[in-house]
C-alpha cells in the first residue's frame, strides 16, 4: 500500500490559538510524545512576533529542548528575516513559509500584500537554500477568506505556482476556515494539478463546519498523500476571525486512513497518550 505522510501540526497551528498559552514544558512534554506516534514531520512552533501570537513565544527553547527522533522532521513556521534567523540560530533544518490566496487575509495575518511577502520571501529562500534548509510553502484560504468570501482556484493555483518557482519542496493548501466541501475540493486540486506537480502538494483541513474527513478523503482520492492534521483537533488562526475553529483531528484522521489500509505502522498506543495530554489541557473550546 502506499504511504501516506501526515504532519502533526498541533504544537504550531493547534497551541497558537489556544486561549491559555502553554508551558515551555508542557509544549517539549507534548512533542515528544508525539515522537513516539511516527509523523513524518512535526510543526514544533513558529518564528513570529510574540506581540502578534504571544502563544508561540519562547519556540527556539521548545526547540532545542525537544528530543529529535530520526526520520522526523521538526518543522517552523518563518513570516520574516527575524524569524529565520532565530530559527537557524537553534538549528532548525526545515522551515514554513506562509502567504495567502487572499489579499485580505494575508494584511490581517501578516501584515502585507500577496506580492510584498513574496519580495520578502526572496532573501529568505536564498538563504534557507545557502543552507540547505527544507522549505515549505502554505497558502491560506485556499477556499474561501473569513473577509473576502470565495476564493477562486485559478487564484490559489498561482500563488502556488509562485511557491513552487521560488523554490518551495512542498505545497501545503490550507482551507483556513473549514468552508470546503469534496466537490470544491475537487475542483480546487483540478486547478492546482495542473501547475503544482501532485507529489509536492499537502492538504491542511480545519474543521469548522465537520467537512474535513471528506475532504481529505477527496484529496487522498485524486492522489494527494500529505495530510496535516492536529492532536486533539486543537487549533485554528488567531487572524481568521473566529472561523478557523479546530483543525481536523489527528486521531480521526489516523482512524480514517487506517480503515483505508493506509499508516499500518501508526503507533496507537504512542496516539492515545498524546490524544490523552491534550484533552487534559485544552482551553479552545
Ligand atoms: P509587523 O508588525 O508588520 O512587523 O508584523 P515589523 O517588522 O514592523 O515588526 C513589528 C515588531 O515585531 C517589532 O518589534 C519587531 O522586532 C517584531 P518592536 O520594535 O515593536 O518591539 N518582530 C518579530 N519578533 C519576533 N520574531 C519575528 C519578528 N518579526 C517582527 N519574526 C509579522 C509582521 C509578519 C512579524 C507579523 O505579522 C507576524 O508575526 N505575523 C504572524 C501571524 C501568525 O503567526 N499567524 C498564524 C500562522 S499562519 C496560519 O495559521 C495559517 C496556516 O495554518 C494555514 C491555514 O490554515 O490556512 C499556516
Ligand atoms: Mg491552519
Amino acid at each position: 500500500m502506499e504511504q501516506i505522510k501526515l504532519v502533526e501540526v498541533g504544537p504550531r497551528d493547534g497551541l497558537q490559538n489556544e486561549a491559555n498559552s502553554w508551558s515551555v514544558a508542557d509544549r517539549i512534554a507534548f512533542i515528544n510524545l508525539l515522537s513516539q506516534c511516527q509523523f513524518s514531520e512535526i510543526e514544533v512552533g513558529s518564528f513570529v512576533s510574540p506581540k502578534w501570537v504571544p502563544q508561540m513565544a519562547q519556540t527556539d527553547k521548545v526547540f532545542q529542548a525537544i528530543e529529535k527522533v530520526p526520520g522526523i522532521r521538526y518543522s517552523c513556521l518563518v513570516p520574516n528575516q527575524m524569524g529565520l534567523d532565530a530559527a537557524q540560530e537553534v538549528g532548525v533544518q526545515n522551515i514554513s513559509l506562509f502567504t495567502a490566496a487572499s489579499e485580505a487575509f494575508n494584511q490581517k495575518n501578516i501584515n502585507c500584500s500577496i506580492d510584498e511577502s513574496f519580495e520578502r520571501f526572496k532573501p529568505l529562500m536564498r538563504q534557507a537554500q545557502d543552507h540547505h534548509l527544507r522549505v515549505r510553502g502554505y497558502v491560506s484560504c485556499v477556499i474561501e477568506c473569513p473577509y473576502a468570501g470565495p476564493i477562486m482556484p485559478d487564484q490559489v493555483a498561482l500563488v502556488a505556482a509562485k511557491l513552487l518557482a521560488i523554490g518551495c519542496d512542498e505545497i501545503s493548501l490550507g482551507d483556513t476556515i473549514g468552508k470546503g466541501t469534496p466537490d470544491t475540493i475537487k475542483t480546487l486540486l483540478t486547478a492546482v494539478c495542473a501547475v503544482v506537480p501532485l507529489q509536492k502538494l499537502a492538504i491542511h483541513c480545519h474543521d469548522t463546519y465537520g467537512n474535513a474527513i471528506d475532504n481529505i478523503s477527496m484529496a487522498i482520492k485524486l492522489g494527494i498523500r500529505v495530510i496535516d492534521s492536529a492532536m486533539g483537533g486543537l487549533g485554528g488562526c488567531p487572524y481568521a476571525g473566529g472561523q478557523a475553529k479546530g483543525n481536523v483531528a489527528t486521531e480521526t484522521v489516523v482512524k480514517t486512513l487506517h480503515q483505508q489500509g493506509f499508516l499500518q505502522d501508526f503507533n496507537m498506543d504512542a496516539m492515545q497518550r498524546a490524544s490523552a495530554f491534550v484533552a487534559a489541557r485544552k482551553t479552545n473550546i
